[in-house]
C-alpha cells in the first residue's frame, strides 16, 4: 500500500481494456488486498448485524440516526421523500451513459487535476492494480459532457441531473440538522448554513459508478477500501450488492440492497466537526460474475473555503480536539497525496503535552 501518489495513471486512455469485453481477468486486474486493517478477521463468523434501516417519517428517526452515526457511520433510509421516479431516471442516465462505446466516453473524459468527467477513480493512484470500474462525476451543469455523448437528447438529461441535485441537497441539508442536533448542537451554533440555515451554501457532487460484470469476481476488486472526503454521502445502488463497509475495523458488511433506500455515510469532514463520535466509515464496492452494478453517489461537501473545526460544544478538558481546522480546499489537497488524509490533520494530544513539560 503506497502512502503516496505512484506512477499509476487514473485517467483512462484509448489503450485501456473495455471490461465489458474481456473474458479474463488481465494481469493488471488481479486484485491484490493492501494490509490496511489490522483487526480485519477474514474467516471468523460473519457478525449478525445488518445495518441500520430507518424509516424516516418516524418519530424515533433522530434518535435511531444518531445511534446508527455513533456506531456505523452509516445507515440505510427509506421513506426519505427523494422521488422514485427521480432515482430511477438518475439510474438509467448512468446506464445508458455507460453503454455508450468507449470513444464516445473519452470525448467526456476528465482533465488531469479536475473531477468532472468520465474516467477511473481517482483514488486508484494509491493501489498496484486496477479497478474493475467506471465512473462519471457531475459538479454543476454537465452540459458540455452530456453535449458530446448525446449530441441529440442531451437537455432532458441535463434536467434530471439538476433534479436530483435540488432533492439531493435539501435531504442532505435535513440529515445534516438531524445528525448535528444529536450532539446537541443547535442553529446558533453553525455559521456556514447559509442565511436560511439549510446548507445550501454546501457544494456537491454526483458520482456515477458503473461495474461491469467481471469474469473472475473473486480476485478483481470494483472500488478499493477508502473512506470519501465529504459531510456525508448519500448512496443509491441498483438491485445488485457490492457495497461493503467496515465495521469496528474487523470485518466488511455486505449493504443489502433495498428498494429505493438511499444509503448515508459520513464523510471525513464530518469526523472532524464531530471530533471523532461520528466516524467515516471505510467502505469498498466488491464485483460478480453475472450482473453489471450501478451506484449514484451523492457526495455533499462543505462551503470550500470556510474551515471545518472539531466543533467547540463537543470539547472539554477530557475532550480535546482530534484534528486541526481545515477547508475541504485543504483537506482534498492532503486526500490526492495520502490514503489517511485524517491522520495527517490529527492532533497528537499526548505529544503536544510531551513538547510543553519538555
Ligand atoms: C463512492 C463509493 C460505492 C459503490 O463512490 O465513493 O464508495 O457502491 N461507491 O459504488
Ligand atoms: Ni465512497
Amino acid at each position: 500500500m503506497a502512502t503516496t501518489q505512484t506512477h499509476h495513471s487514473v485517467h483512462i486512455t484509448h489503450k485501456d481494456h473495455d471490461l465489458d469485453s474481456l473474458q479474463v481477468l488481465p494481469d493488471s486486474y488481479q486484485w491484490v488486498q493492501p494490509d490496511l486493517f489490522p483487526s480485519l478477521q477474514q474467516h471468523s463468523t460473519p457478525l449478525s448485524d445488518t445495518l441500520p434501516l430507518i424509516d424516516l417519517s418516524l418519530p424515533d428517526a433522530p434518535d435511531l440516526i444518531g445511534k446508527a452515526l455513533r456506531t456505523w457511520g452509516s445507515f440505510q433510509i427509506i421513506n426519505h421523500g427523494v422521488p422514485l421516479s427521480l432515482i430511477h431516471a438518475a439510474q438509467s442516465s448512468a446506464i445508458d451513459l455507460f453503454a455508450l462505446p468507449t470513444p464516445y466516453k473519452l470525448k467526456a473524459s476528465r482533465t488531469p487535476g479536475t473531477f468532472p468527467g468520465y474516467g477511473i477513480a481517482r483514488i486508484n493512484s494509491f493501489f498496484p492494480k486496477r479497478m474493475w470500474s467506471e465512473s462519471f462525476t457531475i459538479m454543476g451543469s454537465p452540459l458540455e459532457h452530456f453535449r458530446h455523448l448525446w449530441p441529440h437528447d442531451y437537455s432532458k438529461r441535463c434536467d434530471i441531473m439538476a433534479e436530483y441535485d435540488r432533492e439531493l441537497k435539501s435531504l442532505c441539508g435535513r440529515l445534516m440538522w438531524i445528525a448535528l442536533s444529536e450532539l446537541g448542537i443547535t442553529r446558533e451554533d453553525i455559521n456556514w448554513a447559509g442565511p436560511n440555515e439549510d446548507f445550501k451554501t454546501c457544494n456537491a457532487a454526483t458520482q456515477l459508478n458503473f461495474y461491469p460484470a467481471c469474469p473472475d469476481p473473486d480476485r478483481a476488486m470494483g472500488l478499493g477500501a477508502h473512506t470519501d472526503t465529504t459531510l456525508l454521502t448519500v448512496l443509491h445502488q441498483n438491485n445488485t450488492r457490492g457495497l461493503q463497509i467496515l465495521r469496528e475495523g474487523r470485518q466488511w458488511v455486505t449493504v443489502e440492497p433495498v428498494a429505493g433506500a438511499l444509503v448515508v455515510q459520513v464523510g471525513d469532514m464530518l469526523q472532524i466537526v464531530s471530533n471523532g463520535l461520528y466516524k467515516s466509515p471505510f467502505h469498498q464496492a466488491v464485483v460478480n460474475r453475472t450482473q453489471k452494478r450501478l451506484s449514484v453517489a451523492y457526495l455533499f461537501v462543505p462551503p470550500e473555503n470556510v474551515e471545518m473545526s472539531p466543533h467547540k460544544k463537543l470539547l472539554s478538558p477530557t475532550q480535546p480536539p482530534l484534528y486541526r481546522p481545515i477547508s475541504w480546499t485543504d483537506f482534498i489537497r492532503i486526500k490526492s497525496n495520502n490514503f489517511d488524509g485524517l491522520s495527517c490533520i490529527r492532533v497528537d494530544v499526548k505529544d503536544e503535552k510531551q513538547v510543553k513539560v519538555g
